[in-house]
């Protein structure tokens, strides 16, 4: 039989039973909070519907709004703040290097000393820095592309890797264009030329053989995030990233793995040896800088050497600046297997609490975690890749991730983020999680 459990470092706990919850009821409580919201908010700008909270300031792993609300952060800036906000370690080491001057757009000992961290911590011979994800993911792609001479990229359906072109393609496609479900169709955004682009589900690895079976000649890389992290936190089946390496080395293809937001969150080194699968690229960003706008790309020695032979040109003004690199040298000293495992524990103890919660009020809902990540997916079967997902109960979410907010506790808006416990949460911020969703439980079934 085919399996479809999840790698045994991930987490999944989907209940046996459960009764599905009225949406005259959620709709109900929807117009509530909506109303609450409105009320507790007044000096918050309007930008989108009906607004985004506008922040004053953040210290440890709380926010203030501008109504002067104190916030639960449970987003620490999408895992950029994993070791929380104003962490006095990444502090000291950026003021420490302001002192010696801002910008030499050359290299200098900090640039030589978090490459060197970077390189040990995640196993790779190579790495250059850039500023954001979108850069990393775009020079990862180049790379592959200069290395094999070959252009057209694979990448998953609901597969996000920052504003690229090719890498635009389907990340959140409707699902009136998006075809057969084995083989997608690749849909690209307006106003941009994303080129040649495969687009495969997640967890198929028959549909990823069928693609390069039939186009080889011509994909140069298959780009993924090793855990899906765009669309709440999609779980690799046991064995399939052990396949992915296995195809990517048959038809000669680079893999890469967007680590943009597992990176440190994943573990002390990341997802990729967390999982045990090695990629030949892999790119970073968010949890490696402290909140700094740091990212990098690196891998293997024979491919990143296109760069040092100026087969790809790799060129920016503030990459490798010494503010960033300060905040990776912080985040290296932090980040210890200790510290990390303590908010791991955090997390699962959260994930365990919830689940007696979903089972007390019979939800029709699971937990996924991995890291020190989690999230509660409105579905009672495992979601596996994008169409699952989209076919969850987006309704009762937003409800969910309303109803905390309206109540102190802060969460990325898309409904399709996860919290994160960085290394400022404690026992306090894990109740005040877990009691906040008993109080939607409890309203759900009033
Ligand atoms: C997996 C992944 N890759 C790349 C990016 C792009 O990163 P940035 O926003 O720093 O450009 C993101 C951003 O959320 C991401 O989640």
């Amino acid at each position: 039989m085919k399996t479809t459990a999840n790698h045994p470092q991930t987490f999944r706990s989907v209940p046996a039973t459960s009764t599905p919850v009225s949406k005259t009821r959620v709709a109900a409580l929807l117009d509530q909070e909506w109303a609450r919201f409105k009320e507790g908010t007044g000096k918050s700008v309007q930008h989108w519907d009906p607004y985004p909270i506008a922040i004053t300031s953040a210290q440890g792993a709380y926010m203030t709004d501008v109504d002067g609300r104190k916030l639960l952060d449970m987003s620490m800036g999408f895992g950029a703040m994993l070791a929380g906000h104003l962490n006095p370690v990444v502090v000291a080491e950026i003021k420490n290097s302001l002192s010696e001057g801002m910008l030499f757009v050359t290299p200098s000992p900090i640039s030589r000393d978090a490459a060197e961290r970077i390189c040990k911590r995640f196993a790779i011979d190579q790495v250059r820095f850039a500023n954001s994800g979108t850069e990393a993911t775009m020079y990862a792609v180049r790379l592959a592309r200069s290395i094999t001479g070959k252009n057209a990229v694979v990448k998953l359906e609901g597969g996000y890797h920052g504003s690229f072109d090719p890498l635009m393609v389907s990340c959140k496609p409707s699902l009136s264009e998006v075809g057969d479900a084995n083989d997608p169709t690749p849909v690209a955004n307006i106003g941009t030329d994303p080129g040649e682009v495969f687009v495969v589900p997640f967890n198929n690895i028959e549909s990823l053989e069928r693609v390069f079976q039939a186009n080889a000649d011509k994909i140069s890389c298959f780009i993924l995030e090793p855990v899906l992290e765009n669309i709440a936190i999609v779980l690799p089946d046991a064995g399939y990233l052990e396949s992915v390496r296995q195809l990517c080395d048959q038809y000669g293809i680079i893999l890469i793995f967007d680590e943009v937001k597992t990176g440190l969150t994943a573990g002390y080194q990341g997802a990729a040896q967390r999982l045990g699968v090695k990629p030949d690229l892999i790119t970073l960003a968010k949890s490696i800088g402290g909140g700094v706008p740091v990212a990098a790309f690196g891998g293997k020695e024979k491919y990143m050497r296109a760069v040092t032979d100026g087969r790809l040109g790799h060129f920016g003004t503030f990459n490798g600046n010494p503010l960033a690199m300060a905040g990776i040298r912080a985040i290296d000293q932090i980040c210890t297997p200790q510290a990390l495992e303590k908010a791991e524990a955090l997390n699962q103890q959260a994930l365990v609490r919830i689940n007696e919660i979903i089972d007390e009020y019979k939800l029709p809902a699971h937990t996924v975690g991995f890291g020190v990540k989690g999230c509660i997916t409105w579905s009672t079967t495992p979601v596996r890749n994008y169409r699952d997902y989209k076919a969850t109960d987006f309704q009762v979410a937003e409800l969910s991730w309303l109803w905390s907010l309206n109540r102190g506790i802060i969460t990325p808006p898309g409904l399709d983020e996860q919290w994160l416990i960085s290394l400022a949460h404690g026992q306090t911020e894990i109740d005040i999680l877990v009691e906040d969703f008993r109080s939607l439980a409890k309203a759900l079934r009033d």
